[in-house]
């Protein structure tokens, strides 16, 4: 058996870990590839109900290996906090792996992520605040601290020092804060160390073992395409790569094993933190969507924006990521709405635009041209095959499959497992 991506197509939010769930039956292993905590999930199973950002939902199946790759920028404290709610919930959670390459988010992370947002003013990104954008700076700047440090104490500490010593001065020096300690800094993760060594590993022989054995690795991604920090709407993106390529590099597994990449859309985009949405739905029908669907940030409870389906953004992502199949997920949320509105094209200064701009000025300028399409007023939340759904609502999946060039192989209808269309075979 192959490798399979599970990626985000839109802002983040998708409900990629249902589609997870829905494969982890089948796979051998979960891989989680990139971000850290500014993702954010709650399962809900028969152990009970968990907010997860780090520990991959793999975890609460016995026969799965969960991996934390090295493509994840990891903060010990809150991992070490997770996986002990999740092990006092009864659940065995020896088969959790982190990547010795994965760097670490530092207490200076979090620190200089709120005096950068802050100094920022009016131009601020819209960060969750978790440290994980000055951590993947550090590791691009090789400054970062990885998993494998830990193991080794007293190397640690000279990184540390030399490290440490060059935040403090921009600390002071820049955002007038006082300076971190060193001591207590080491004191933190060297006790995070001894309790996470029995977990860190080299992680890519395990993935090349389980795939050499023809098991399923599922890649699991977080966030989305349209954050991307090449791709995205940069600079209002992530720090990191959701899409395919970072699968890749944030598991260490080469692209020859991947023969399935399914994109998750949800029905009507949703966007959380700061940056364009050339989509939004405005006034009340918003405000509507937004309180049926509960859409607010899993990370920072922020309100979630709320968007009609945007065909450019869709077509862009699903050719950067050349999606084998796509699960559509939330479209009972639009069940109430007499009408839909489907975006085909942006105008921009008089210009029909048909691909999605790298110019941030030129998005905000795009006004979306709409295609008004009749909507189903009917609850879908029943229906478990193809045939089940309103002409309407089949109409509108079917739009997606149109601009994305791809097969929509799944439809969710529900938060519950049974809540799925299976409507042609996903890998
Ligand atoms: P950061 O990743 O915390 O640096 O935040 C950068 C941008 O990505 C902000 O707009 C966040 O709201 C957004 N973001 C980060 N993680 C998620 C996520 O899991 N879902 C949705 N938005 C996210």
């Amino acid at each position: 058996m192959p490798a399979i991506a599970v990626i985000g197509a839109q802002w983040g939010d998708e409900g990629k870990g249902k589609v997870v769930d829905y494969l982890a039956g089948r796979a051998r292993m979960v891989v989680r590839y990139s971000g850290g905590n500014n993702a954010g999930h709650t399962v809900i199973n028969q152990y009970g109900e968990f907010r997860l950002h780090l520990v991959p939902s793999g975890v609460f199946y016995p026969n799965l290996t969960s991996i934390i790759g090295n493509g994840v920028v990891v903060d010990p404290g809150v991992l070490l906090e997770e996986m002990d709610g999740v092990r006092q919930s009864g659940v065995d959670i020896g088969n959790l792996y982190i990547s010795d390459r994965a760097n670490l988010v530092m207490p200076y992370h979090r620190l200089l992520d709120g005096l950068e947002e802050k100094s920022r003013g009016k131009g601020s990104l819209g960060t969750t605040g978790k440290g994980v954008g000055p951590a993947y700076v550090d590791k691009a700047a090789r400054l970062g601290i990885r998993a494998s440090e830990l193991l080794d104490p007293a190397t640690f500490r000279q990184r540390l020092s030399f490290i440490l010593e060059h935040k403090n001065a921009v600390i002071s020096a820049v955002y007038h804060a006082p300076p971190l300690s060193i001591d207590e800094i080491y004191g933190e993760y060297c006790a995070y160390g001894e309790k996470l060594a029995p977990h860190i590993r080299h992680t890519e022989p395990l993935v090349a073992e389980t795939l050499s054995k023809g098991e399923m690795v599922l890649l699991e991604g977080a966030q989305g395409t349209l954050l991307d920090v090449d791709f995205g709407t940069y600079p209002y993106v992530t720090s990191s790569s959701p899409m395919i390529g970072g699968a890749c590099t944030g598991a260490g597994i080469s692209p020859r094993h991947i023969s399935g990449i399914i994109g998750v859309f949800k029905a009507y985009p949703t966007r959380v933190g700061v940056g364009p949405m050339p989509t939004l739905i405005e006034g009340e029908i918003q405000d509507m969507v937004r309180e049926r669907a509960h859409e607010y940030g899993a990370t920072t409870g922020r309100p979630r924006r709320c968007g009609w389906f945007d065909g450019v953004a869709a077509a862009y992502v699903s050719q950067l990521n050349g999606f084998t199949a796509i699960a559509v997920t939330r479209l009972d949320v639009l069940d109430v709405l007499p009408s839909l509105k489907i975006c085909r094209a942006y105008r921009c200064n008089r210009e029909r635009l048909e691909h999605f701009p790298a110019s941030i000025s030129v998005l905000e300028q795009c006004q979306p041209e709409y295609e008004e399409v009749s909507g189903w007023l009917t609850s879908t939340s029943e229906a478990r095959h193809w045939e089940d759904l309103p002409p309407q609502a089949q109409a509108y999946v079917q739009y997606v499959e149109e601009v994305t060039g791809c097969p929509v192989a799944v439809v969710s209808v529900g938060p519950r497992r049974e809540q799925t269309i299976l409507r042609s075979p996903l890998l």
